[in-house]
């Protein structure tokens, strides 16, 4: 849908700000999406005439784009809302929070109870309602709160600003249907609904037409993409690109994008077709990110995963054997209720197997309003302290001796730009995602690079 009213009040912002220099300040948490969400607030600010200030004292405006997969993204907000308060008496600063914890009506009664001062409340069905959010609250020197429980649609037209000049994002579909049982996500974002192939294919072509090397393809469960539009008969299999295979086939052919990632798939709907893809796809990048979440077959099912251990397992084996130089990367959480010593065991038992390239470990965080926060036999906060670090521990060790088979290798390293720590090197990333710096030459910015792997250093690669 293209949201032709809502985005005459960036207009309207801007005659009523004339003249005043403005500054914003955006404060994002969370995933890429949010992070995707949150270039779409900066473009939209930045037409309303704010410029942007990572000083919070020069701000006029602050954003923040919240999350809620975890507890600690909660913390870190009714944290930094203190500080910006303080701010707000000083200098009359504007405050406005959108995205996933403005869904949840128990934070929402929080912010207004305990937050007064917040003027600006959206959600993640009502991004492109800001501008005029915004204005109203401006105008009317009043709260607003802008909060739909629907499952929003699809806009496409918003303003973008990027964080980077070589990558993008672009968010494929939003919302999920699965209902894993520890998960807050469909609740805050809704029915899944795919965009539509020709506007996703329309936004690769102008970034790579603007540069950019390496897109990202967003989605919480990207393998599902079109999946909803298909039953209800939208969209057929006689369209060239009617599922992800098909898309991912048909970003391939775009001239001047070098690689294609994607984040997250779900194991259950990983299809033969998308492997072949993957597979025949030469831009699509042999990293595969494939969310294991737990080990066991019995904690698997609890957290309604819709596999089993053996079959994450007989899936690898077969992505392994289809597509040659597969790395994996994964999410696992612990202690998820009811976990015993056993189940933790299957899950370092996988990780052993799978030797992934990276994993994002998480502890099992209660989210209100899921089936798991209401489920007994809840973990101890110290053993899931515990388990935690042996599994971390696992990790480091399997990252170590997997960097150490990188060092003489020679790796085709996209340049991503200057390394923010050392000024005389550049930084950038190989097909697996691995960081490689290498000293600074003019010139290389943009381009894949072939690097020898002269060094490992845990987090990072350098290269010559
Ligand atoms: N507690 C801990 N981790 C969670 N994740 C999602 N929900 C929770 C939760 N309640 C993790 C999953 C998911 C990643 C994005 O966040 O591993 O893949
Ligand atoms: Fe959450 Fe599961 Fe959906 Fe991912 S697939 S967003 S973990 S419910």
């Amino acid at each position: 849908m293209q949201v032709k009213e809502e985005l005459e009040y960036l207009a309207k912002v801007k005659n009523m700000l004339a003249g005043k220099a403005q500054k914003y300040m955006i404060l994002t948490m969370g995933c890429q999406l949010n992070e995707n969400d949150s270039e779409k607030l900066c473009g939209m600010m930045e037409e309303m005439g704010y410029t942007k200030t990572e000083n919070l004292e020069d701000a006029n405006l602050v954003v923040f784009n919240t999350c809620c997969v975890r507890e600690n993204a909660e913390d870190r907000l009714f944290g930094k809302l203190g500080e910006v308060k303080k701010q707000k008496e000083q200098n009359g600063t504007i405050i406005a929070i959108g995205g996933c914890m403005m869904q949840e009506p128990h934070i929402v009664e929080k912010l207004k109870k305990s937050y007064p001062f917040v003027d600006v409340i959206f959600g993640t069905h009502t991004l492109h309602h800001f501008p005029k959010d915004l204005y109203e609250s401006i105008q009317k020197n009043g709260k607003i709160q802008d909060l739909l429980d629907i499952d929003g649609e699809i806009i496409e037209g918003l303003p973008i600003v990027r964080d980077h000049s070589i990558k993008a994002s672009v968010t494929i579909m939003n919302g999920c249907n699965n209902f894993c049982t520890y998960c807050i996500v469909p609740y805050v974002r809704g029915r899944e609904r795919s965009r539509k192939p020709e506007d996703i294919l329309a936004e690769v072509k102008e970034l790579a037409e603007k540069g950019y090397k390496e897109i990202t393809l967003l989605g919480q469960n990207v393998n599902s993409y079109l999946r909803v539009e298909r039953k209800q008969g939208l969209v057929s299999e006689e369209q060239e690109i009617h599922s992800f295979a098909t898309l991912l086939r048909a970003i391939n052919k775009i001239e001047g994008i070098e690689r294609i990632r994607f984040v997250s798939p779900h194991p259950k709907d990983f299809t033969d077709d998308v492997i072949e893809a993957i597979r025949d796809c030469e831009k699509v990048c042999k990293l595969i990110h494939l969310p294991l979440q737990s080990g066991s077959s019995k904690v698997l099912k609890e957290m309604n995963r819709q596999y089993t251990k053996e079959q994450f397992l007989n899936l690898v084996k077969k992505m392994e054997e289809k597509i040659p130089n597969l790395t994996l990367s994964t999410d696992i959480i612990v202690g998820f209720p009811n976990e015993t010593e056993e189940d933790f065991e299957d899950t370092l038992d996988v990780v052993r197997k799978v030797k992934f390239e990276q994993v994002y470990m998480f502890i099992y965080s209660r989210r209100v309003g899921t089936p798991a926060d209401k489920m007994e036999g809840q973990i101890p906060e110290e053993i899931k302290h515990q388990r935690f670090d042996r599994l971390k521990k696992l990790v480091e060790e399997q990252i170590e001796e997997k960097n150490q088979k990188y060092v003489g290798t020679i790796q085709n390293v996209l340049i991503e730009g200057e390394s923010k720590t050392n000024p005389e090197y550049l930084t950038g990333r190989t097909d697996s995602n691995k960081v490689v710096i290498c000293p600074k030459q003019e010139g290389r910015i943009g381009k894949v690079i072939p690097l020898k792997i002269v060094s490992e250093h845990m987090w990072y690669l350098k290269g010559e």
